[in-house]
């Protein structure tokens, strides 16, 4: 099955396009870009869907990623002919998203939801721990198309960690990497060392990282890996889809997910908006995005400003004055979530743009309820890193607050892997204030003491 494909200017009123082999990541307008498609989206496919998940040992239906290839195919190759797919689109040999929605009981309750009607989506499972993978896949897919040979990302730590490991796996690719001195978890930043590629650590935080990134865009011909590049938001859409297709295709209620530089926000609207206008979907779901009390731009702008998307003519002028101010005031972003540390979010209108088509709403969580909330997700004998766990912290907010009903069905997206951030592990642990501490209890070697504290 063949698509024709092209980039397109998000804003309506501009539409410019652009041939799909460009090394861009905004229009000559300013404005972001949209992957757009056109072809036959029968409802069908999803029966092939169903079908690859026997994969035979084919990387690229064993990829939660190109499993989906139809829906993402703006390599325009044929989806039905491994000779040309497989020479085309870039996998970590199958390994990326690899996840699906799981029942956490003690999660349920904790939140206020029915176990039956909850779930979490591991996507730390992923091969390097988050949910990058799914949209490196893509992004690395675009890099070759367009001859690429050297990435270029700013990141809190896990899309440097994705286009690292990426890179290291393509032949002739280099990785280089700009993180925020100090403001990214040591897992993350060892991942980044290990798989090769160079990092360079910026004095500032992540930021000041992406607008050196937004700016060496310009000036050179390095191919950008933040989730500014919409093929990386291609491949993040699967994330929807894996849950589509676990739950039959049924539409939940609430999406809830952490937002940071709003790339998740923007894929999984857009994964929507294409559903519906292929008619797969009748019921849209409503999104709900998390922000940290450190972070709060997008809840900000959003509820307190009332920014809107409002069809594409969004108030500029409410984003240029919020910014001013940041800047004018020397405001940073500030929360133990590393990975949402982030004040100036790249995507920010295309997450507009979701919340329009979803009714969608933005809170705060606290970092001390991030904290619990990650807490939790461990005693249920899971675990995600603290950005994950303002998925919890969210639900559990809109619930008590009744603008989530306490019926509905809900599906959280955990977003990195609970080993990513270690440090905030046992500094919560060994602080036995900490609602649900588990704080180690030292102790001499003598076997009678050991055996009364066993038994205590
Ligand atoms: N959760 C985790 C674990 C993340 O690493 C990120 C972003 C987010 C949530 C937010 O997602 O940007 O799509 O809104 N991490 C980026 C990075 C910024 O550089 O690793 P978003």
């Amino acid at each position: 099955m063949k698509t024709k494909s092209w980039l397109q200017c998000i804003i309506p009123s501009c539409a410019k396009t652009y041939d799909i082999i460009e090394r861009r990541t905004t229009c000559n307008c300013g404005e972001l870009l949209d992957v757009r498609y056109a072809g036959d989206f029968p409802k069908s496919l999803q029966e092939t869907f169903s079908l690859r998940l026997n994969h035979s040992q084919n990387i690229f239906n064993e990829s939660g990623v190109w499993r989906y290839r139809e829906l993402l195919n703006f390599a325009q190759v044929d989806t039905e002919n491994y000779f040309d797919y497989s020479k085309h689109l870039v996998s970590l040999d199958g390994a990326e998203g690899r996840t699906k929605p799981f029942h956490l009981t003690r999660v349920a309750d904790y939140v206020g939801l029915k176990t039956s009607n909850f779930w979490l989506q591991f996507e730390g499972d992923n091969p390097t721990g988050s949910f990058k993978d799914n949209g490196m896949a893509s992004a690395f897919t675009h890099a070759r198309m367009v001859g690429a040979k050297k990435v270029v990302c700013a990141s809190t730590g896990n899309t440097s960690s994705s286009a690292a490991a990426f890179a290291a796996n393509e032949l002739d690719m280099e990785a280089v990497i700009l993180v925020g001195e100090g403001k990214i978890a040591k897992g993350k930043l060892a991942q980044s060392l290990a798989y090769g590629a160079k990092v360079l650590q910026v004095k500032g935080d992540f930021d000041v990282a992406m607008a050196m990134v937004q700016a060496l865009s310009k000036e050179s011909n390095i191919y950008v890996v933040n989730s500014l590049n919409s093929f990386r938001l291609e491949g993040q859409k699967t994330i929807m889809f894996r849950m589509l297709d676990y739950l039959h295709w049924e539409v939940p209620d609430w999406i809830v997910f952490p937002g940071g530089n709003l790339g998740n926000a923007s894929a999984f609207g857009k994964a929507f908006i294409e559903l519906y206008e292929y008619r797969w979907i009748k019921k849209k779901p409503r999104m709900a995005v998390i922000v940290a009390d450190g972070a709060p731009t997008l809840s900000d702008l959003y509820n307190k400003h009332k920014l809107r998307w409002n069809r594409g003519s969004i108030e500029n002028s409410i984003i240029n004055e919020y910014y001013n101010e940041v800047d004018q005031l020397g405001i940073k972003a500030n929360t133990r979530a590393s990975a949402i540390e982030i004040l100036k979010p790249v995507n920010l209108k295309k997450a507009l743009r979701t919340l329009e088509f979803t009714d969608g709403i933005v809170t705060t969580v606290s970092d001390q309820a991030i904290m619990d909330a990650m807490a939790m997700v461990s005693k249920n004998g899971f675990g995600c890193e603290p950005a994950s766990a303002a998925t919890v912290a969210g639900t559990k907010k809109l619930v008590n607050q009744g603008l989530i009903s306490a019926d509905a069905t809900v599906v959280g997206i955990a977003t990195g892997h609970m080993l990513k951030d270690t440090t905030a592990i046992v500094d919560y642990h060994f602080n036995p204030k900490n609602k649900f501490a588990n704080t180690p209890i030292t102790v001499e070697p003598d076997v009678s003491q050991i055996l009364k504290l066993a038994n205590s």
